[in-house]
């Protein structure tokens, strides 16, 4: 008797994860031919070969990059993840229209959390985004912007003399965070104390650990898979209960008692940074808007400023392993910047668009390394067309904007850093104006992108104003991805300081 329960079981298990979504794939190869490549492995899908490709390589993407190099003209790569089907769409027209019409789908729940990021800018519903980015965007603009030049160089250049660069990463997360903090969000939130932490260390600590958990503990991982946002506080494991009571301590405990005594002190046109701009719409909240709540001026914090700080953290710690690679390069970097900046301390507003040597090795470093690989994966809401590709309601949909990149369909000598590319007329082969889009596209698109250029040419900048950036040719550096890809191991770049 147990028997055929467990051979209906294991029947029931094959047809759903294994036979089903074979057939499936099998469909879209009989009807995309060679615009799509299979990549079935069940249960796991192409997850499983970023495992692999770090194993083998000491690269997380090597492989796919060598997939799409070998098959430089699929459009798509269909493949699974438990009982659903994963694309990852390579091909820019085909990607362009997941990130133009992003209101198919919605994100994967990876980082969400009811309390931390439910009703953010990251994952909240269409209208309330739309409501948020018009609220923020103005701030966003890069002639608001330019005022807030000054404590960029400020909060660095102390940060230069003071703290301890060992690793500089470390470094580079601590600097970014209080930079956002400090140009957006005002004086009772940058001090807090949290279990003995600054906010931002905690924050950020958090936050990787959720994703972490989301991502590697299989457990947690599964759950998400299947029942999406209904997992969040069913059957929660030790791990979850842990950092549910961290996430309650944090948002409960210390921004909430800040947020509801800014409300209550506020003083009408003293829009000064985003909270103000967020409670003056909150108190004249208009019947017709999507409503504004508490817990969303706490989100807003707390998305912002880990949506700011890593992403800016990692690619400037990238970029900087690459200058110290490319010794040449850096030199001449490094004559632009006295050239232009002379004997000024702050690297002004009037400087970033003369500094065209940086401008372009930071376009190549994003290239050849975007430790951002994709905009966060979608699940799609209803069935739709992506150009001629059927996507049911329910399939995971990734827009790989990393995948031209590595095609010499639209660059040159891929596999090559070469900054000077960046300086040509043309350095994108055939553009749709959606092949390098390392801050994505569409109406989802990085609202940050100007801060984000801005402070990355600031802070190298003044780096190499004052420090050689120095990489030992004999340390082995692999690259892991820990929801970015980094470089490994931690201390491989060093800045060491120049003679005045
Ligand atoms: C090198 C630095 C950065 C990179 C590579 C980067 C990249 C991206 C990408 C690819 C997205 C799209 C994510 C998706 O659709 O899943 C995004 C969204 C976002 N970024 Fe950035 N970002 C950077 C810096 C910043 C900064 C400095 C801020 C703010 C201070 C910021 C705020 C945001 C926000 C709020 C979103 C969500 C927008 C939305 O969903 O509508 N980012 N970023």
């Amino acid at each position: 008797m147990i028997c055929y329960f467990c051979l209906a079981g294991l029947a029931i298990f094959l047809y759903v994860f294994v036979i089903h979504i074979f057939v499936k794939l099998m469909l879209l190869k009989l009807k995309h031919g060679k615009d799509v490549y299979i990549s079935f492995i069940p249960l796991f899908g192409d997850y499983f070969f970023l495992q692999q490709s770090f194993k083998k390589y000491g690269d997380a993407t090597e492989i796919f990059k060598q997939r799409c190099q070998k098959n430089p003209n699929i459009k798509f790569v269909a493949s699974n993840i438990l009982n659903k089907i994963f694309l990852f769409v390579h091909d820019p027209e085909y990607y362009k229209q997941v990130l133009v019409n992003h209101e198919n789908y919605t994100k994967v729940e990876i980082l969400y959390h009811p309390k931390l990021s439910s009703t953010s800018i990251l994952f909240g519903e269409p209208q309330k985004v739309k409501q948020q980015r018009s609220l923020l965007g103005e701030a966003f603009t890069f002639e608001k912007l330019k005022q807030r030049t000054p404590i960029i160089n400020q909060v660095l250049l102390e940060k230069l003399q003071k703290e301890d660069k060992t690793n500089v990463l470390d470094f580079l997360t601590k600097t970014s965070s209080e930079i956002i903090i400090k140009t957006f969000f005002c004086k009772e939130l940058q001090e807090i104390i949290v279990q003995g932490n600054d906010i931002t260390t905690e924050m950020i600590d958090l936050i990787t650990q959720l994703g972490d958990m989301q991502m590697n503990d299989l457990y947690v991982s599964i759950k998400l898979a299947l029942l999406g946002r209904r997992s969040f506080g069913l059957f929660p494991s030790k791990n979850e209960k842990q950092l549910d009571a961290r996430i309650d301590r944090l948002i409960d405990g210390t921004l909430m008692p800040i947020i509801k005594n800014k409300i209550a002190n506020y003083k009408p046109n003293q829009n000064s940074d985003f909270l103000d701009i967020y409670i003056h719409a909150y108190l004249n909240q208009k019947p017709n808007e999507p409503k504004i709540t508490e817990l969303e001026l706490c989100q807003l914090f707390v998305s912002i400023v880990s949506a700011g700080t890593d992403t800016t953290s990692h690619q400037i710690a990238i970029t900087l392993y690459y200058l110290g690679v490319e010794r040449q390069a850096q030199e001449e970097i490094r004559q632009e910047i006295l050239n232009v900046v002379g004997n000024e301390v702050d690297i002004q507003p009037q400087h970033l668009g003369k500094l065209v040597l940086l401008n372009a090795f930071i376009q190549e470093a994003f290239r050849i390394k975007n430790t951002v690989i994709q905009p966060l994966t979608r699940i799609a809401k209803e069935t739709h067309y992506i150009k001629n590709l059927k996507v049911e309601k329910g399939t995971y949909v990734a827009a790989l904007t990393t995948a031209p990149s590595w095609n010499d369909k639209y660059f040159d000598d891929p596999n090559k850093f070469d900054y000077k590319r960046w300086l040509s007329q043309r350095p994108i082969k055939e553009d749709n104006g959606y092949v390098f889009v390392p801050f994505s596209a569409g109406g989802r698109n990085c609202i940050g992108q100007h801060m984000a250029m801005m402070t990355m040419k600031i802070m190298i900048g003044q780096i190499l104003r004052q420090y050689d950036v120095v990489v030992d040719p004999s340390v082995k550096v692999t690259f892991p991805l820990v929801l970015f890809i980094q470089y490994s191991p931690q201390n491989l770049v060093q800045l060491k300081k120049r003679k005045e």
